[in-house]
């Protein structure tokens, strides 16, 4: 309703301007103190007259009272003054044939903001650990970020997707220690990521009996570091793998990155960093280790390098996010990861302003909460974790029983599963807000009754099958809108600001929300009002251009939080 909104806001800058010639009130200024009332019956947009009787030194019941019937025309049907609110009603007929020619004119782009023509974001996110296991602890940071990356799209920045893969660190000697020992070359093979899995948890069940296990580990890594030339191979391998297992569920996804340059890649670009940041005087020693002291900043040290000169995470954002910017020259590098990174994100961050940087304050950290699975906290070394692969194997297999039963014959049939399933467990993970701690219960993220992704995507597939059946997408020519279909024109007209919204907060559950109240707003259309069979011409003609918008705006929104939008369910 953000026409709508800018529209009333300048109806009310002439209206105080000819009542209260002193007044200097800009349109800008009224549309900011213009709120949506709680209930639709008092009005579509309503202003507090209060927030003016300051300036115009009136009381706000006055000044309601002489606005009233000052502000009317265009989509304003009439205006209310009650007890110092002024309220203003929507035309039914105006408001749908300007939102209703907006959607189909502007179709697949309706709802952009338009505003990132000529910026580049950067996106860092899903960025798994490499032999770890890729599990639900991960659903955030990957759908979160993809939908970032969509939606910065859709507002028309050039977007950047990199997977930062942990691909370097001890976890490696630890699997090499525990591959020669209990692995084998046909095992890994066979069962892949699954047989590298079972070997890094092996290998904390016994270095829990013998922890000098640690130590071999730790000097394999070193001789990693070293480049010695078999552990590299063995390295190299287990990359291997894991990519292939992760591009999988990418595809199911349907997620590209730009760019895989892990934390491996930079490591030939940290002593650049390490010398900028001795030349400004900004390490100190502490216990051997070279830090960066934050206690002015009430954090603890930033270590860049340990005792032994090995770098560390920080070390590697740092050098990465100088890479980066030279190289994509980003307005913005957002990084999307669980709220227990929040303090290592902040440390850095401050290291690089500290570095003097220019771009320090482009750097945007997205965090999310934590996911536990039936209330207990996920543990990828003693093998608590419910795998990606494995949920979204689950609920692609119960889409496909349910689609076997209601629809044998359907074409496409799988993929259709694939969409359905896969889009049940994004829209559950999407439709929290994303610092909210959530506990995974697998049949609650696997449901398709009520308000869930499924739903959404029948939703969509129905708005396909009656604009197949009116084989046109009609035109709003006016005439009388009944509550149901005003009901549905308003939340079509809204969705311009949800979007920014998400963009605003790095929130996608504002997308997901917004899904569910255009369901909800069709469904009710589509119960009360006869559509492609409906005898009056005209109203016919409305109804379907309302069904046609619905679809585009369904499937717009829908996209932007990964979802895949089958025309037939
Ligand atoms: N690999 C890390 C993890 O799984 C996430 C990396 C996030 N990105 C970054 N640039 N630090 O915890």
């Amino acid at each position: 309703m953000l026409t709508f909104q800018k529209e009333a806001a300048e109806k009310l800058e002439g209206a105080v301007k000819a009542l209260f010639p002193e007044a200097n009130l800009t349109a800008q200024e009224l549309f900011g103190m213009l709120e949506v009332p709680p209930d639709s019956k008092m009005g579509d947009l309503a202003l507090p007259c209060f927030k003016l009787s300051r300036s115009l030194r009136t009381s706000p019941v006055r000044i309601a009272e002489q606005l009233a019937p000052a502000v009317s025309g265009g989509e304003i049907a009439r205006t209310e003054a009650v007890s110092g609110y002024l309220n203003l009603f929507a035309d039914p007929e105006a408001l749908s044939a300007r939102v209703l020619s907006e959607i189909a004119s502007r179709g697949e782009r309706y709802g952009s903001p338009e505003c990132g023509e000529g910026r580049t974001i950067v996106l860092d996110y899903s960025s798994p650990n490499v032999a770890k296991p890729f599990h639900i602890g991960h659903l955030g940071t990957t759908v979160i970020g993809h939908s970032l990356r969509l939606l910065h799209e859709f507002a028309g920045y050039k977007c950047i997707g990199i997977n930062h893969l942990g691909d370097w660190g001890t976890q490696f000697g630890k699997l090499i220690v525990a591959y020669r020992s209990w692995g084998s070359r046909e095992a890994v093979e066979r069962d892949e990521i699954d047989e590298l899995v079972r070997l890094y948890v092996k290998f904390h069940e016994e270095a829990e009996k013998d922890p000098s296990l640690n130590d071999v580990a730790r000097a394999e890594f070193t001789k990693l570091e070293a480049h010695d030339e078999e552990n590299l191979a063995l390295w190299r391998w287990f990359i291997e793998i894991s990519l292939r297992e992760y591009k999988k569920t990418y595809r199911q996804l349907g997620i590209e990155f730009d760019s895989y340059n892990g934390e491996s890649f930079y490591t030939d670009k940290m002593p650049r960093q390490i010398e900028l940041l001795r030349e400004k005087g900004l390490l100190s020693i502490d216990d051997g280790a070279s830090v960066v002291r934050l206690d002015e900043w009430n954090m603890p040290v930033c270590l860049i390098l340990k005792r032994d000169g090995s770098t560390l995470y920080p070390t590697r954002d740092i050098a990465a996010a100088a890479y980066r910017y030279e190289n994509y020259d980003f307005d913005k590098c957002i990084y999307v990861t669980s709220a227990g990174q929040s303090l290592h994100f902040a440390q850095w961050f401050k290291v690089v302003e500290l570095m003097q940087y220019p771009w320090f304050d482009r750097l945007v950290h997205v965090p999310y909460g934590t996911v536990s699975i039936n209330g207990a906290k996920l543990a990828t070394r003693t093998g608590n974790v419910v795998l990606l692969k494995d949920l979204f194997a689950q609920a692609i297999e119960k889409a496909s029983q349910i689609s076997a039963e209601k629809n044998p014959n359907a074409e496409g049939r799988e993929e259709i599963a694939e969409a359905v399933g896969v889009g049940a467990i994004v829209f559950h993970y999407l439709a929290n807000n994303r610092m909210r701690d959530i506990n995974f219960v697998l049949e609650d993220a696997l449901s398709f009754d009520g308000n869930t992704g499924p739903y959404a995507q029948y939703t969509y597939a129905r708005t396909c099958s009656i604009l197949e059946k009116a084989g046109g997408r009609g035109s709003f020519t006016g005439g009388a809108v009944s509550d149901a279909e005003l009901a549905l024109v308003k939340t079509l007209a809204s969705f311009p600001e949800r979007v920014l919204a998400a963009l605003r907060e790095y929130e996608p559950s504002n997308v997901t929300r917004y899904i569910l109240d255009l369901c909800a707003a069709f469904n009710r259309f589509y119960h009360d009002c006869q559509i492609v069979s409906c005898e009056d011409e005209k109203l016919r003609e409305n109804r379907i251009a309302m069904t046609a918008a619905s679809s585009t705006v369904l499937r717009t929104a829908l996209s932007l939080i990964c979802m895949k939008t089958p025309e037939k369910i």
